[in-house]
């Protein structure tokens, strides 16, 4: 039984975010996402939130659980008893910020690994920062998150801006 898990802030959940949990979930028998904490991000919408809009889009896939953690990674890796952690890369940037995320998370718990996807071209451009800049301005977010919170997450984002 493989076990893999999908960490994130997801602030808000994209469709980058749901395409990776996608192909995770394919290559193993149970993929754990979790809505955790960030300590450089200033979070806008609420663990809560992240939570529903994380299921919400990923309800067809019967492998994947949702849960949230305001811990260390490397408890919640170990409590499940994880293989390893997926990420998604879109950059070089992102490869060196994950490498050294690992490392910390390594020394930690030396049994902890991580398996990195590069993201789909289409869906490289997109990243939470980008879909909160749209959506305050009140711009067309269906091609950056999926059909099923669109109109939650533009709402709210509107709402942030009144
Ligand atoms: O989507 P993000 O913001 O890039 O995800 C980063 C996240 C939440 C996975 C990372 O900040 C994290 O693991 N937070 C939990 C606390 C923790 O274990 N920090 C040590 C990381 S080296």
């Amino acid at each position: 039984m493989t076990t893999l898990l999908f960490p994130g802030s997801f602030d808000p959940f994209t469709r980058g975010h749901r395409d990776i949990a996608r192909r995770a979930a394919h290559v193993c028998d149970k993929l754990y996402v979790v809505i955790m904490h960030n300590d450089s991000k200033k979070h806008l919408f609420t663990p809560e939130e992240r939570v529903w809009m994380a299921s919400e889009s990923l309800k067809e896939y019967p492998n994947i659980e949702v849960l949230m953690s305001d811990g260390l990674l490397v408890d919640v890796f170990k409590e499940k008893k994880c293989d390893a952690v997926i990420r998604g890369i879109r950059s070089e940037s992102d490869f060196r910020y994950e490498a050294e995320m690992a490392m910390a998370n390594k020394l930690l718990y030396p049994e902890y690994d991580v398996m990195l996807f590069p993201c789909r071209d289409d869906l490289s451009l997109i990243s939470s920062t980008i879909v909160k800049e749209v959506g305050y301005y009140g711009g067309d977010l269906s091609k950056m998150v999926p059909a099923e919170i669109l109109d939650f997450i533009s709402d709210r984002l509107k709402k942030g801006r009144t």
